[in-house]
């Protein structure tokens, strides 16, 4: 199959994640062609390893899954990502995405995608109403629109994949 680039492939701490990011998300990915560059924020990790969904995870991508930075001394482990999918996203990762902090790998690698004209990123947000009524909320979605990438929220995760052909 040829491949359609590389696809960054990243979850943060939202209820249900470890339960279809994988069969929902990035096997749908990996039969549509894509390679994957998977990235966790640090605190999904342990609910990913309690499923024991990691090894399962990593068999899907031939570059390591991240969430820890790499050493000076180390290269980077994968090149930039062709297109980006984050989902679900926590609002406290919308948050500092739109504020553009990268204290983790994840949101590092999706802070200099941002402004990429060639690289899409697709953000889907999982939060309920209590996250969604904190004053910013609103102008964190709306900083990370005019910026150019796709927040989507009612979306079932195969159909993100979607979007990265529109
Ligand atoms: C069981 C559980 C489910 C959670 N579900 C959500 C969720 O759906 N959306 C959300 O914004 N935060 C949710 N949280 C809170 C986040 O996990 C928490 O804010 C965390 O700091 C997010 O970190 P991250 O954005 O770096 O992944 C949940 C927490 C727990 C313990």
């Amino acid at each position: 199959m040829t491949t359609r680039g590389l696809l960054g492939l990243v979850a943060s701490g939202c209820g249900g994640v470890e339960t279809w990011f994988r069969t929902g998300l990035a096997e749908p990915a990996v039969q549509r062609g894509w390679q994957l560059a998977i990235m966790l924020t640090p605190a999904v990790v342990p609910w990913f390893e309690e499923a024991d969904e990691l090894d399962a995870l990593q068999a899907l991508s031939d570059f390591p899954i991240r969430w820890e930075p790499r050493m000076p001394s180390q290269p980077k482990p994968h090149p930039m990502p062709d297109a980006f999918v984050f989902a679900p996203a926590s609002s406290n990762s919308v948050a500092k995405l739109a504020l553009g902090i990268g204290d983790n790998q994840a949101l590092s690698a999706l802070n200099e995608a941002i402004g990429v004209e060639s690289c899409k990123v697709v953000v889907m947000p999982q939060a309920n109403a209590d996250k969604r009524r904190h004053p910013m909320w609103e102008t964190h979605v709306t900083t990370l629109t005019g910026a150019g990438v796709a927040v989507v929220t009612d979306v079932a995760p195969g159909r993100l994949l979607d979007l990265l052909d529109t």
